[in-house]
């Protein structure tokens, strides 16, 4: 069994709100953040598809002003929460990497 993250589903305090949270990936220190949007929740490796930037502007801001996606800082590419896919932007149709969630009561255990 690989390794994971646990967070509290009470840390999401409105929908289209985000967690972030450090691990390693073969040896490599990453960041990823967790999103609560539509009711579900999603993992994802905070890295632009781009290029090798972390999305957010601030520490924990990912989405746009609508809230409706996901916006990189850097060049304004937009990301769909549900899919991490790219809609709009320099990596047009390229996708976030997703990480593998599980829902155990009130937590939320991240796969990786
Ligand atoms: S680095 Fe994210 S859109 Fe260019």
């Amino acid at each position: 069994m690989g390794n994971s993250v646990i967070i509290s589903k009470s840390q999401f305090k409105e929908s289209a709100d985000t967690v972030t949270f450090d691990f390693f990936l073969k040896d490599e220190k990453k960041q990823g953040f967790l999103l609560w949007y539509d009711g579900k929740f999603k993992a994802y490796i905070n890295q632009c598809r781009h290029l090798d930037v972390c999305l957010d502007w601030q520490p924990n801001n990912f989405f746009d002003e609508e809230k409706k996606f996901i916006i990189c800082s850097t060049h304004g590419a937009l990301y769909s929460p549900n899919t991490g896919e790219c809609i709009s932007g320099p990596c047009k149709g390229k996708s976030l990497i997703e990480l593998d969630v599980l829902e155990r009561n009130e937590d939320i255990m991240i796969l990786f």
